[in-house]
């Protein structure tokens, strides 16, 4: 099998830098693919927490004016990553979140910044650097979907180009100024290109122009051409139907696995499951909570947005305590559900503990104490929670949608019987569902064998990037030998 060489654009990478799932699935699809024979190169942007990281960086191209900024492009290595690092301080240099003033708000130049990311990447796609060619630009998100149209209104001999969507909710939205900023051609402003609701659709832009369109599960996948997922892209995405394709995420199992993770207590793998209970105790402890092995321990580890649906979790918290369970919150977010969670700490102290932050050495912990992981999303196109419940032996609980509805095998009569499930889905995202899949959930945890099977068999899934990573290199190989 020959090697090919895919160039990934994307706006957060880890180790490097993360808001969230879209940076883990950046920083382990080169390793998954590696395995494949595929080499894969990120061009992520220069924030300082991917500067200060940097290994041996060597600037490799210079532009003395990128959508009117100096900017460089470093080749450099950091984290294991092989990466290109676009180097512009006048859009990058600003800590802390990647999209984000410190009020919370939108960057007011994200146009530039973003377009900035995707110019890059279509130059080096068309081979601005001496000794580095790609055979296909992979672009995630509106962060990079200009990059394929960039390629497109360049014309000339192009790379194939790939455009994942990890979250359809976000667009990338500017007004029709914007056109001209970017340096895009003026008849590119027609509903045959970038021209979106009477401004300029970064993702829409993409959608259009991308050989290949895919996202992070195939439920997700068919629920964006629905009106009721598509965010008004649906009608688009029917129209590329044939180009659109779902691949479900993996994990990284060297990043997570309890029988070698250092962020826990205690280690642990499917054969001395005993050992979990170290972990739960430790939790309990750093939380606050009862120190119980009793309780059943439900977690959260989520970004606080209508999205993720905690608005429902946090109406049957009074029910949850009721039944004698505890609750374990790691999220941040969308203030009003910062604040409920927070009350509801105070009112039912020793049963209800929260901690409003980002923590990613916490989220391992959590995942090693909680007997259950609760992710009750109105839409999610994978989610990453579940799955490392799942490796975690933390039993899902979950909305019967995207990525979720493709993880989770729902503890129904049948799939008890026949030894295969691996958590409990609920439908649709309302409150009164998620009590009954609570109810359930506590049923389940009161019977000791059912609960140690399910707990096992999520254990045991194949959560891993193997599968995944061979219908990404199939992708690839195919655009790589059909012509532009
Ligand atoms: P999304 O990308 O929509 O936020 P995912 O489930 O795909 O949802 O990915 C979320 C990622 O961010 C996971 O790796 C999760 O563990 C992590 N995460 C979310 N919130 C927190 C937090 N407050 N602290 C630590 N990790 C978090
Ligand atoms: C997005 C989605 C999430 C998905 C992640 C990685 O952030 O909200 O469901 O798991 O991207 O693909």
């Amino acid at each position: 099998m020959s090697s090919l060489s895919v160039l990934s654009i994307a706006s957060e990478i880890y180790p490097l830098i993360k808001t969230g799932g879209l940076a883990d699935v950046a920083g382990a699809l080169p390793e998954a693919l590696a395995r494949e024979n595929v080499a894969i190169r990120t061009l992520i942007p220069g924030y300082p927490a991917v500067m200060a990281k940097l290994e041996s960086p060597t600037p490799v191209h210079v532009y003395s004016s990128l959508m009117g900024a100096p900017a460089r492009v470093l080749a450099a290595r950091a984290g294991g990553l092989d990466l290109f690092v676009l180097d512009a301080p006048q859009f990058f240099g600003r800590p802390g979140n990647p999209y984000l003033d410190v009020g919370g708000r939108d960057w007011p130049d994200n146009d530039l910044r973003f377009a900035a990311l995707a110019r890059a990447g279509a130059d080096l796609g068309k081979g601005a650097v001496a000794n580095y060619a790609a055979d296909v630009v992979h672009a995630h998100d509106w962060q990079g979907a200009l990059a394929p149209v960039f390629l497109h209104y360049d014309g000339g001999r192009r790379p194939r180009t790939v455009l994942t969507i990890h979250n359809i909710a976000f667009q990338g939205h500017f007004p029709a100024a914007t056109l001209g900023a970017i340096g895009l051609p003026a008849h590119a402003m027609q509903i045959d290109g970038v021209e979106y609701f009477n401004g300029v659709g970064y993702l829409k832009g993409g959608l259009m122009f991308a050989d290949r369109i895919t996202t992070v599960s195939p439920t997700y996948a068919r629920e964006i051409m629905t009106p009721e997922f598509g965010m008004a892209l649906d009608g688009l995405l029917r129209v590329r139907a044939d180009a659109v394709e779902g691949i479900v995420n993996g994990i990284d199992d060297s990043v997570w696995n309890p029988a070698t993770d250092s962020e826990i207590a205690v280690n642990y793998s499917a054969l001395r499951i005993e050992m979990r209970a170290g972990n739960k105790a430790a939790l309990q402890r750093r939380f606050g909570l009862t120190v119980s092995s009793d309780p059943a321990l439900v977690g959260v580890i989520s970004r606080l947005t209508a999205q993720k649906g905690l608005d429902l979790l946090l109406a049957e918290l009074p029910d949850l305590v009721a039944h004698g369970a505890q609750l374990a919150l790691l999220g941040s977010g969308d203030k009003s559900l910062e604040e409920g969670f927070l009350a509801a700490a105070q009112n039912h102290p020793g049963a209800i503990a929260c901690m409003i932050g980002y923590d990613e050495n916490l989220s391992h912990l959590m995942q090693a104490g909680i007997d259950f992981i609760v992710v009750p999303s109105r839409f999610e196109p994978c989610g990453l929670t579940q799955l490392y419940g799942l490796r975690y032996g933390a039993t899902p609980i979950v909305a019967r949608v995207g990525g979720l509805a493709d993880t989770v095998i729902d503890a129904n009569d049948a799939a008890l019987s026949a030894g295969v499930a691996t958590g409990l889905q609920f439908s649709p995202p309302s409150a009164p569902s998620l009590a009954h899949a609570l109810k359930r959930a506590f049923a389940l945890y009161a019977d000791e064998a059912a609960m140690r099977r399910t707990r096992l068999n999520g254990m045991r899934a194949d959560v891993s990037w193997r599968g995944p990573a061979k219908q990404y290199a199939a992708l690839y190989r195919t655009l790589a030998r059909t012509d532009a």
